[in-house]
């Protein structure tokens, strides 16, 4: 049952309570890297992360993918800094150098050690799957499937997208004084939309009554059709006929405005109890007109602009009241409430009961 009432606040700024993000939500999903336009030849590799290990990923002679734990086998530098053309990745630290498959191929001085395995040491595998251009790595091992943790959001998407045929336009990156579940559980709601991103609203029909939050298996979606009487720069009349946002748990958001054919994706990445980065990569149809883009892009902007103050201005508050805990209305907001089902579930038990309900201040 969704309850009205929110996590602790103590959770929004606890080092304890990450730790255990990390490892029970964050290590077993699949997270969004990038996408294959990142791997056009004459590019072999580029460095990411999945679920706080540092990764890059490879394409190998035969166009094969790969996933490796970004890590070197000797002291544990990360390897690989950029995106490069070599087939081989060096260490920066006593160049162990390693082939586009993570095989150990040179490790200098190791023929004055007589005992020296070159094949025991390696770059580890991840687990690396795509959804059209879209590629995601998961750090333990890719149980259960990426399709079975995207969920229907694919297919919500095909209803008006072709994934395959979006081209790469933009990435956008940004970083917020705020835990990442607050970064979250603002995308989760449009309660603050009327209030808080007048120019969206101008566009997006944000009433209770039109503008739809459904709960579902990998995640959840939104969907704002476009308001009878819209105004502003943005045009939003297009085969496209209203917004989507969908979250896929835990950290994924990915988004279609209406107008013409366009869809952002992005992953909300925890840097600490309450400091966060996202990066939201854009795309459209091949021949969108720029001058359109132009706009999408200004506008996008600008809500994100306008979440960064209200994210912050949420942080200052529960930093400062640890042991409260907010109100959720079940209409307006009952996509948190189900998010955070879904987070109190994957957290060990303990986590709930020894920080969770009746923490008054
Ligand atoms: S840590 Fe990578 S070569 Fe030494
Ligand atoms: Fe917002």
């Amino acid at each position: 049952m969704p309850q009205s009432v929110t996590f602790p606040w103590s959770w929004y700024d606890d080092a304890d309570i990450l730790r255990l993000e990390r490892e029970h939500l964050f290590r077993p999903s699949w997270q969004y890297v990038g996408h294959v336009g990142m791997l056009e030849p004459p590019t072999t590799h580029f460095p990411a992360e999945a679920g706080g290990v540092p990764v890059v990923v490879t394409r190998g002679p035969d166009d094969e993918l790969s996933a490796l734990a970004n890590i070197c086998a000797h002291r544990g530098s990360v390897v690989c800094s950029a995106p490069g053309t070599s087939d081989r990745l060096r260490c920066a630290y006593h160049a162990w150098t390693y082939g586009l498959d993570g095989s150990l191929v040179r490790a200098p001085r190791s023929d004055r050690e007589a005992t020296f395995e070159a094949s025991e040491h390696r770059l580890r595998r991840m687990a690396v799957e795509t959804w059209g251009p879209f590629i995601f790595v998961n750090a333990t091992g890719g149980e259960p499937s990426l399709e079975a943790a995207l969920g229907d959001v694919p297919e919500r998407i095909a209803e008006s997208i072709v994934v395959d045929r979006l081209v790469f336009r933009h990435r956008a990156e940004a970083s917020y004084r705020a835990n990442w579940k607050i970064c979250v559980e603002n995308f989760l709601e449009c309660y603050h939309c009327r209030v808080a991103h007048p120019s969206f609203s101008q566009v997006v029909d944000t009433s209770p009554d039109d503008y739809v939050l459904e709960a579902g298996t990998a995640g959840s979606s939104q969907y704002g059709p476009v308001r009878d009487t819209w105004s502003g720069r943005f045009d939003p009349v297009g085969p496209i006929e209203r917004g989507q946002f969908h979250l896929v748990h835990p950290n994924t958001a990915i988004n279609v405005f209406p107008g013409q054919v366009n869809l952002s994706i992005g992953p909300v990445l925890p840097t600490g109890p309450d400091t966060t980065v996202r990066f939201l990569d854009y795309f459209f149809a091949e021949g969108t007109d720029e001058g359109w883009i132009q706009t999408l892009l200004e506008l996008d902007h600008a809500v994100g602009a306008e979440d960064l103050a209200l994210v912050e201005s949420v942080q200052r508050g529960v930093s400062a009241a640890p042991g409260r805990r907010g109100h959720l209305f079940l209409d307006s907001e009952v996509l948190i409430a189900h998010f955070q089902e879904y987070v109190r579930g994957a957290l060990p038990a303990e986590a709930a009961t020894d920080r969770g309900p009746g923490v008054h201040l």
